[in-house]
């Protein structure tokens, strides 16, 4: 496996962005949407970081099954608990590739009418493909490529990798 971004490059990053947040949400409570599963290690170090009132909440989509190629097909496997009409809503994004996921999820959650609804995502592909995903913060831009580690997965394998890698051939 070869490394794509350091543990300590995560956690910096996770630091500076975790920053940025509790500027803007400042006392105002927010819920947080980890959508698993690949956010879930992003999601604890960022919930950790936060300095207002969070709440935490879980939503399942899938696009891919074992695929590396997204099917184009967005399924809602698990829907949040937590009401999130008119509460800030940050929703915790592993990576964006297509944006397909992201879009489809902020379409849904939108109509459930949260006060604000704002992403963040650790990793995104989407300038390396050609497009500007809908993201209030990224943690890093990456090229068009598929990577392992820190929760993203290749036929569920390899979540637990404290860093971002790049499989060998
Ligand atoms: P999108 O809908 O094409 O943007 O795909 C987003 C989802 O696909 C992410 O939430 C991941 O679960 C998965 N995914 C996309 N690229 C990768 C990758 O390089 N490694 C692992 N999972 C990925």
């Amino acid at each position: 496996m070869k490394v794509l971004i350091t543990q300590s490059a995560l956690d910096g990053r996770t630091d500076e962005l975790a920053s940025e947040i509790n500027a803007t949400y400042g006392e105002e409570p927010v819920v947080l949407l980890c959508v698993l599963k690949g956010a879930y290690i992003f999601a604890a170090d960022l919930a950790r970081r936060l300095t207002c009132p969070v709440v935490v909440d879980f939503i399942q989509v899938s696009s891919y099954g074992d695929s590396t190629v997204s099917s184009g097909v967005v399924q809602l496997k698990r829907d949040h608990d937590v009401n999130i009409e008119g509460r800030h809503t940050l929703v915790v994004e592993d990576i964006v590739d297509s944006g397909l996921t992201l879009e489809h999820l902020l379409a849904m959650l939108r109509t459930r009418r949260p006060r604000s609804l704002r992403t963040v995502a650790m990793l995104s592909k989407a300038r390396a493909r050609g497009f500007e995903a809908p993201l209030d913060w990224v943690g890093f831009e990456i090229e068009n490529q598929f990577v392992v580690g820190y929760g993203l997965d290749h036929a569920e394998n390899y979540r637990n990798l404290p860093y971002i890698g790049l499989m060998e051939e």
